[in-house]
């Protein structure tokens, strides 16, 4: 079980942090990477103490997408508001926190910047600590809120940025085992979500949509990879392209219901076969699913479907699937990707 000193701010005071410190470990988090401004208060890594999100999602759609200066001035207008109303649903002040901590990537740096300099701000005036974590790891992460889950298990990362699957050996212990060569599996969603017309955001529109169609209206491609494990999306979206394009002639009105429950069977098969595929090789029979996409309907039912085989799978409750701090606040307890200096700086990119 990990633990890791970290020093406060202002008198470098060393404080425990992780699952086997002492005392009780309550991390106030921040978080805002792309388009929401959160904070939350977890206590321990798992006891959600306050959630609080505010969604960007009325500003964006008038752009069919997050417009990152936009964005980056929407988080410093809501994030005092946000800070504020973590505190009062948790009934805590200042002095109760352990440490502070917030995402510093990857993301769009204008609005990470926000966030960061948000929590390093609370850090410094009440000398705690301050954790900056890697996002990717908080969303994995996710699946320790509220449950008992524990390592070793494989993660399926599924978000608007990232496709990966991960072999988590220990809290601090991950391996990629394969990942996405073009776009990430949300970015599909959402580039195929615009070519039928769904308004931003498009991922859970296509998601509501495929419900009321055929998932066997049409074949969609699957990509051979080199690496089995590995994942590519942009042949899809080529395909899905072209047989848009395809029916808008010979309809006189697009079948979108049916086009999204044929994208959304191609990409929840291929996912479940390969993650399926990725646990076996390594005896692994916990599988747990992260992400904003981890959201799906479609992907969730298959993949709690393996439960029926022995599987154990775990996914976040629906809130803690799309960004949010509590995860942010988890990853700095159990220490997964975490940067421990008032000196770390924001970063786009992995
Ligand atoms: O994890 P997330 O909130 O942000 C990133 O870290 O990227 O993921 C956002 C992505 C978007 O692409 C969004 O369209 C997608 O998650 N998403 C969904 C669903 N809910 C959110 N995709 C498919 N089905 C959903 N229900
Ligand atoms: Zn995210």
């Amino acid at each position: 079980m990990p633990v890791k000193e970290f020093r406060t701010v202002v008198t470098e005071k060393p404080v425990l942090i992780g699952p086997d410190s002492k005392d009780d470990n309550i991390i106030f988090a921040i978080e805002s990477s792309c388009d929401e401004t959160a904070a939350a208060i977890v206590k321990n890594g798992r006891e959600v103490l306050s959630n609080v999100v505010a969604s960007q999602i009325k500003t964006h759609i008038e752009f069919g997408g997050v417009v990152p200066e936009v964005a980056a001035r929407e988080h410093l207008e809501a994030i005092n508001l946000v800070i504020a109303q973590a505190f009062e649903q948790s009934g805590l002040k200042a002095e109760d926190i352990t440490a502070f901590a917030a995402t510093v990537g990857p993301g769009l740096v204008g609005s990470l910047l926000v966030g960061m300099n948000a929590g390093k701000a609370l850090a410094l005036a009440h000398d705690k600590p301050f954790i900056g974590v890697n996002h990717l790891n908080a969303h994995v992460c996710a699946n320790f809120l509220n449950t008992d889950l524990e390592p070793p298990f494989v993660a399926l990362l599924i978000s608007g940025g990232h496709t990966q699957i991960i072999e988590v050996k220990s809290y601090l212990e991950q391996k990629i085992i394969g990942e996405t060569i073009d776009d990430a599996i949300g970015e599909a969603y959402d580039k195929v979500a615009r070519l039928i017309g769904l308004p931003y955001p498009g991922g859970v529109n296509l998601d509501k949509l495929a419900q009321t169609g055929n998932p066997f209206a049409f074949k969609l491609p699957e990509a051979k990879l080199q690496n089995e494990y590995d994942f590519s999306f942009s042949g899809l979206k080529t395909a899905s392209l072209q047989l848009i394009n395809k029916l808008k002639k010979e309809k006189s009105e697009l079948p979108k219901a049916d086009i999204a429950a044929s994208f959304q069977e191609n990409v929840s098969s291929t996912l479940l076969k390969k993650v399926k595929k990725a646990a076996d090789s390594i005896d692994a029979k916990t599988i747990v699913l992260a992400g904003g996409v981890a959201a799906n309907s479609e992907i969730r039912k298959k993949f709690f479907a393996l439960r029926d085989n022995g599987y154990k799978i775990y996914a976040p409750e629906m809130k803690y699937c799309t960004d949010n701090a509590s995860m942010i606040a988890s990853s700095a307890y159990f220490l997964a990707g975490t940067m421990d200096s008032l000196d770390v700086e924001v970063f786009s990119r992995m």
